[in-house]
């Protein structure tokens, strides 16, 4: 089976500008794959090729096997762009309506009051955007990339403008779509955010790919640090399963020992260090 989304060598030239320079990337079914990296580093052109807005210089984009673009694959993805802006004389009932008319989506009001509970907009069907917080417009945002069952999830920082609450219910919710099989591809910069809620993550700078892993592949331990008489130890690169044979070496050549603490690096660390090395 074809993965949710795949490229591979993936290009994106604006005049001079060369905002994807061969990137090769894929997201599972059902895997929720968090994207990295500092403003301009090329997430959002990624994601417009994956949805078929934005044409590739090179290389090939697909979505369970079809070109990005194409209408078998534009039906399998749901999209939230990074600024976005809905008419602001649509009540979040009708504003779903809309899309499900757009996206030949037969779920009815049955649909719509799902989504909207979901996203935590249950009392809000009759609200009209313009009567709507950032926060609350973020969320609809949210509910309507979901219409129709999509597949594959393309969210552009789908929480930039949530207070905490609303972000713990985009995650909740990102979690329960996980175990539903639908794929998500996150944009985002928030790191404690993809820490919580990512299988795996990817990190773009200056439009490569500059590492990916899973969270915690990524944030490895850094050192052992043993507080010593004679002072403080450092032993690079050293795991927790080194400390005994570390503190039995130092026990056996006389040294007493007041502490022992691993040290290891956070995705934080692990991005900076990705990043500034370009
Ligand atoms: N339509 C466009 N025309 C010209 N240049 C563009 C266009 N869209 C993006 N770019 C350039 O391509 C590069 C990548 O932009 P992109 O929006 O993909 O970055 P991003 O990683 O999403 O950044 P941010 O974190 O700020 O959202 C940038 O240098 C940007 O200026
Ligand atoms: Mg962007």
């Amino acid at each position: 089976m074809p993965a949710a989304f795949s490229c591979r060598a993936l290009e994106k030239r604006y005049g001079s500008t060369r905002a994807l320079a061969g990137v090769d990337l894929h997201v599972e079914r059902g895997e929720l794959v968090g994207l990295l990296g500092p403003n301009g580093a090329g997430k959002s052109t990624l994601t417009k090729i994956a949805c078929g807005l934005v044409r590739a210089s090179g290389g090939e984009a697909e979505v369970e096997g079809a070109p990005a673009g194409s209408t078998e694959a534009r039906a399998a993805i749901g999209y939230l762009a990074e600024l976005f802006r809905f008419p602001g004389w649509l009540s979040a009932g009708e504003l779903l309506r809309l899309h499900q008319r757009l996206t030949s989506s037969d779920g009815g009001a049955r649909e719509r009051d799902e989504l909207l509970d979901l996203v935590g907009l249950g009392d809000a069907r009759a609200t009209r955007v313009d009567a709507m917080s950032k926060g609350m417009q973020q969320r609809l945002g949210i509910a309507q990339a979901l219409v129709g069952a999509p597949r594959l999830l393309l969210l552009d920082e789908p929480t930039s403008a949530l207070d905490p609450i609303g972000r713990r219910v985009v995650r909740d919710l990102l979690s329960e779509l996980k175990g539903r099989g639908v794929a998500v591809l996150l944009n985002s910069h928030l790191l404690s955010e993809i820490e919580l809620v990512c299988d795996r993550v990817a990190i773009l700078s200056r439009g490569e790919l500059v590492s990916a892993g899973t969270p915690d592949e990524l944030a490895q331990p850094r050192a052992v640090e043993v507080e010593t008489a004679d002072g403080v130890l450092e032993y690079p690169r050293a795991t927790r399963d080194d400390v005994p044979a570390i503190v039995a070496e130092l026990v056996a050549d006389g040294h007493e020992i007041f502490g022992v603490r691993v040290r290891s690096s956070t995705l934080e660390d692990a991005y900076l260090e990705a990043v500034a090395s370009r």
